[in-house]
């Protein structure tokens, strides 16, 4: 890479500020001068809290843990995507060498009647862990592990579960569906059990109960816009929308469970 690719950025900044959840927010401007385009979108904001801190103001509160993508817990919509503009990728990932000197980014946090607004960017998502949690428990044999060929499984069936597997739950789906619906995370999360022997079990019951959870929690329904897939940083397949929606119909029709 030659050296002028390197050069700094200057960028302003319009980001979503609400002191508490009762609040009313609005967009501030920030100046973030001086930014290697080798950081990351959160050591981009790490600079801006830094100076904003040393200005003796209120840094920026968002969201975040692993800084590698696997934890789910960054994501804010810039520029009107979650997680800013690259396919497959979150927002701890995305590197500043993807904007241009003198670009304007604007950062607002999920917006959806299921995740109540924290503070700043921070939303409560906790309504993706009751839908887990209305998932319930998985039969597993304790005792000895067994052979590993006792249970076989076909190559490609594991290779789905694996993709549903995938899903960190970072809510961007439910962030960028019109009806902020939560069936791609639901269907992830169904999916990635329902394939798989050891998850047949309880499968009619724990799609019936994840599906009515998610319904309770306001989450609203899919009308096959597939902006979730578009923008889910892990390319969770709209399938599991599909298998959720079987593993659904199945569990209502032939389930002595209701
Ligand atoms: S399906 Fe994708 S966008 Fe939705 S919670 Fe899982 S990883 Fe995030
Ligand atoms: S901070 Fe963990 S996925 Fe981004």
């Amino acid at each position: 890479m030659g050296h002028s690719e390197k050069k700094s950025l200057n960028l302003t900044l319009k980001v979503w500020r609400q002191a508490g959840p009762a609040d009313g927010g609005k967009l501030e401007t920030y100046q973030a001068d001086d930014i290697s385009p080798d950081m990351s979108f959160l050591e981009m904001l790490d600079v801006v809290n830094e100076r904003l801190t040393l200005e003796g103001k209120q840094p920026i509160a968002f969201d975040h843990d692993c800084r590698e993508g696997i934890c789910g817990m960054c994501g804010s919509v810039v520029n009107g995507r979650p997680h800013g503009p690259e396919k497959g990728t979150t927002l701890c990932q995305l590197h500043m060498r993807h904007y241009a000197d003198g670009d304007t980014i604007v950062i607002e946090p999920w917006r959806a009647r299921a995740f109540p607004i924290v503070k700043d960017l921070v939303v409560d998502r906790s309504a993706l862990d009751q839908i887990i949690a209305a998932g319930g428990y998985v039969s597993a044999n304790t005792g000895g592990a067994q052979d590993a060929n006792a249970i076989l499984v076909p190559q490609e069936v594991a290779e789905l579960a694996m993709d549903a597997a995938a899903c960190i739950g970072c809510g961007a789906c439910v962030a960028a569906c019109p009806n902020a619906s939560a069936m791609l995370f639901t269907g992830a999360k169904i999916s990635q059990l329902a394939l798989l022997p050891q998850g047949k079990p309880e499968a009619a019951r724990r799609a019936l109960s994840m599906v009515r959870k998610m319904d309770d929690l306001c989450f609203g329904n899919c009308t096959n816009e597939r902006e979730c897939e578009a923008e889910c940083p892990k390319e969770i397949s709209i399938t599991n929308i599909a298998r959720l929606n079987r593993e659904y119909i199945k569990a209502g029709i032939f389930s002595s469970v209701k």
